[in-house]
């Protein structure tokens, strides 16, 4: 059970000031019943609310589809930049984390959540869920190179786990990691005397990055999105 006015705010529909409004006018239903108390309890498992005829979705957690522009750091809090929550409204950012990370000037898909154990689950190196970046390098890429990242290279110290290269031209293509090093394809290029000059995440655990999102922007995944990354395995 929880207060009409909490299940407003934590499904992101109104914060509290506004939810008081919203009652007020009798825009917000229970069942089909207007209500207008904000302390009313509710059952959000089984309760159908809807405001001005809508039904508002209630998921226990919160799942977040972000385009990461450059310059933004994927941490939650860290001096050197602002961080990719900042990107998000104030009351959207409680308790959210970024499932994963990008360099600062990496773009492309993020996913950002309150779900702890949905995020370590896709990222342990058991499960880890696959990545897809484009990338441009500044040395042409030979055949050999392709072989050479694609089999595994030495990230000092490190072998590399079989990837997937697919080239679009001399200097550029995709790369699809199923593990997350720090660094990791800036320095696989780098063992192959290249360096990576631009670095785009387009895919993740099966999600795609939405074309109708800009860079900066963000939406919730959908149910079905939420379905791919729960039944990753
Ligand atoms: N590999 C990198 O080098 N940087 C990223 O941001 C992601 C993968």
């Amino acid at each position: 059970m929880m207060r009409l006015d909490k299940f407003l705010s934590v499904t992101a529909t109104a914060s509290r000031k506004e939810s008081a409004v919203l009652l007020k006018k009798g825009r917000v239903k229970v069942n089909g019943q207007p209500v207008f108390k904000g302390e009313t309890k509710i059952d959000e498992e089984k309760d159908t609310v809807t405001l001005d005829g809508e039904p508002i979705l209630f998921q226990k957690n919160r799942y977040i589809l972000l385009h990461k522009p450059q310059g933004y750091v994927s941490s939650t809090d860290d001096p050197s930049g602002p961080t990719v929550l900042e990107l998000l409204p104030e009351k959207e950012r409680r308790n959210l984390f970024p499932c994963g990370r990008l360099d600062k000037n990496t773009t492309g898909l993020l996913i950002l959540t309150d779900d702890g154990p949905l995020a370590h689950r896709l990222l342990s190196p058991k499960h880890h869920a696959k990545k897809e970046y484009y990338f441009t390098c500044q040395r042409k890429i030979t055949a050999q190179d392709v072989a050479d990242l694609e089999g595994g290279v030495d990230i000092g110290g490190y072998i590399t786990k079989p990837c997937k290269i697919t080239l679009f031209d001399d200097f550029s293509g995709s790369i699809t990691l199923t593990e997350g090093k720090y660094h990791q394809i800036k320095l696989m290029f780098a063992a192959r005397c290249n360096k990576i000059l631009t670095l785009h995440r387009h895919a993740f655990g099966g999600i795609v990055l939405d074309p109708a999102l800009k860079q900066g922007e963000w939406r919730y995944l959908t149910p079905e999105e939420v379905n791919l990354l729960e039944s990753h395995e």
